[in-house]
C-alpha cells in the first residue's frame, strides 16, 4: 500500500566518499563541483527514498561551502526531507570533512535542493506528506516554507539582462 504519510526518519540518507587526487584542484582540495555533485546524489536518494518515486532536481538553493575538504579526508553527507509540497520536497543537506588521523568532523558545506516526483509520463506527480515528529522538525519545516515561497517569487520573475 502506497503511504499518504512519512516521516523524514524514514528516508534519511547518509553516504561516505573519499576525496582522491583526481577529486582535487591545485590546491589539494575537492573542487566545489564533485561536492555538489556529492550532495545532489544524495538528496536525490534521500527524496527518491521519500516519494518511492524517480525525482528530478528542480533547484539547488543556499549552496554554502564553509571549510575545505582535503585529497585523503572522508566527505560524510546526510540528507533529510525537512518540507513537501504536493509533488515536490525540499532536502537538507549537511556535509562533513574528516581526516583520518584526527578524526574530528569539520563541517564542510551544507544545502537545500527542491526535488520533484515524476511519473511515467514524467508528469509531476503526488508525494506522501511529510509527518512532523518534533518541535525542532515543525520549526525546520516553517523555515523551509518561507523559503520555498522566496524561491518561488524569484523563480516568477521576468529575467532580463540589460547591459
Ligand atoms: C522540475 C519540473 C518537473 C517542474 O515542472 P513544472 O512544469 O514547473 O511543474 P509544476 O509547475 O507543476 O511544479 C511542480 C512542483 O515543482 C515545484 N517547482 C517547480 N520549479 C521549481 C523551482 N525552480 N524550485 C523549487 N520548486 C519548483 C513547484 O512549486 C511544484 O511544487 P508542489 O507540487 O509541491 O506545489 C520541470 O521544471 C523540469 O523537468 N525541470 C528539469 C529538471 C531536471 O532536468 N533536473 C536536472 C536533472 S535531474
Amino acid at each position: 500500500m502506497i503511504k499518504t504519510e512519512k516521516s523524514s526518519r524514514e528516508s534519511v540518507t547518509e553516504n561516505v566518499n573519499l576525496v582522491l587526487p583526481s577529486h582535487a584542484n591545485a590546491l589539494g582540495t575537492a573542487f566545489g563541483g564533485t561536492i555538489i555533485s556529492w550532495i545532489d546524489i544524495t538528496a536525490a536518494i534521500c527524496a527518491q527514498r521519500h516519494s518511492s518515486s524517480i525525482c528530478v532536481t528542480a533547484s539547488i538553493d543556499a549552496l554554502n561551502f564553509l571549510s575545505p575538504a582535503l585529497v585523503g579526508d572522508t566527505v560524510s553527507l546526510k540528507a533529510k526531507v525537512i518540507y513537501t509540497g504536493r509533488t515536490s520536497m525540499m532536502i537538507h543537506v549537511d556535509v562533513t570533512a574528516q581526516n583520518l588521523k584526527d578524526r574530528t568532523p569539520r563541517k564542510c558545506a551544507d544545502a537545500y535542493l527542491t526535488f520533484v516526483a515524476i511519473d511515467e509520463q514524467r508528469r509531476p506527480k503526488a508525494v506522501p506528506t511529510l509527518k512532523l515528529e518534533s518541535d525542532a522538525e515543525r520549526i525546520e519545516y516553517e523555515l523551509a516554507a518561507k523559503r520555498r515561497e522566496s524561491l518561488l517569487a524569484q523563480k516568477a520573475q521576468p529575467q532580463s539582462y540589460n547591459p
